[in-house]
Order: structure tokens, then C-alpha cells, then sequence
């Protein structure tokens, strides 16, 4: 079995299920956890799932990643749009990254269309709700298999 692929969620992503359903659905974090297990299953892969509400937490389990994971899914929540430090951390892992979002952040208010994930990520998965989880699994798996190396840097 390879190393797992981290999945880490940031904050108000435990609320998922009472937290603003019309955005981010009834489907609480365990049952995203679940379906995000389950894709990985299929893949013959295994998910390292966490959440933190602490910017520093996420920051170390990131760190955590670069001996541990085979890459890195991340729903870092409102730290997308503020942290400095989680994309050092990203960088530093020196991993394949995904950054997700449940909500399709681009039609929602202006300060979520900047990411300071995303320029350590290969891709964006955004808007398509928990199935978004299944589809970065998917996604991963194939970057760590080598068979897609993301978009050419500019
Ligand atoms: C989110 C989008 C963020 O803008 C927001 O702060 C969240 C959740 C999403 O999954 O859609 O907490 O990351």
C-alpha cells in the first residue's frame, strides 16, 4: 500500500451538515470522509482525513505530509484566502497538491476568487459539492501515478 493521500479540511469545514446548507449541502464532514474513503478504496489507495480549525495545525500536518503522504488535498476553508503560511508549508512538501472547495467560489463574493493555495496546487476542484472529494481522489491518483503532470508553469 502506498503512503496515503492527506485530505485536510480547514476551518468551519466540521460544521458541514448545519453550516449554511444552501452553499455547502446536508452532508455533514463524516459522510464526505466516508465517500472520500470509499473512492480511495476503489483506487487502491488509503486517506490520511482531518480537519482543524487551527491555521498552525494544518501548517504542521502539512509539514507532517512531506514524510508521510503521497500528496495533498486541501479545503483549507477561509485560509485559502489569507494564509501566507499554508503556502509556504505547501510549497515546502515538495508534493503533488489539489486544492478543493465545496461551493464554486467564483460566483461568490469577490474575496474568495483569491487563492493563496493555489499556486502550490496542480489543480482546482471547485463547486461540484462533496462529489468534488471523489473527483480529487481521482485526480490524485493519477498524478501520483505519474500519468498527468498538471498544467505546464508559465
Ligand atoms: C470553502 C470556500 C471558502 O471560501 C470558505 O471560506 C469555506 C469553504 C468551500 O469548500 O467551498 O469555508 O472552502
Amino acid at each position: 500500500m502506498p503512503k496515503p493521500i492527506f485530505v485536510l479540511n480547514g476551518a468551519n469545514l466540521n460544521l458541514l451538515g448545519v453550516r449554511e446548507p444552501s452553499i455547502y449541502g446536508a452532508e455533514t464532514l463524516a459522510d464526505v470522509q466516508r465517500r472520500t474513503e470509499a473512492r480511495a478504496q476503489t483506487l487502491g489507495l488509503a486517506v490520511d482525513f482531518r480537519q482543524s480549525n487551527a491555521e498552525g495545525e494544518l501548517v504542521n500536518w502539512i509539514q507532517e505530509a512531506r514524510e508521510k503522504a503521497c500528496g495533498i488535498i486541501l479545503n483549507a476553508g477561509a485560509y485559502t484566502h489569507t494564509s501566507v503560511a499554508i503556502l509556504d508549508a505547501l510549497t515546502a512538501a515538495e508534493k503533488p497538491v489539489i486544492e478543493l472547495h465545496l461551493s464554486n467560489v467564483f460566483r461568490r463574493e469577490s474575496f474568495r476568487h483569491h487563492s493563496y493555495v493555489a499556486p502550490a496546487a496542480q489543480g482546482l476542484i471547485c463547486g461540484f459539492g462533496p462529489k468534488g472529494y471523489e473527483l480529487a481522489v481521482e485526480a490524485m491518483a493519477d498524478l501520483v501515478a505519474g500519468k498527468r503532470g498538471g498544467a505546464a508553469k508559465t
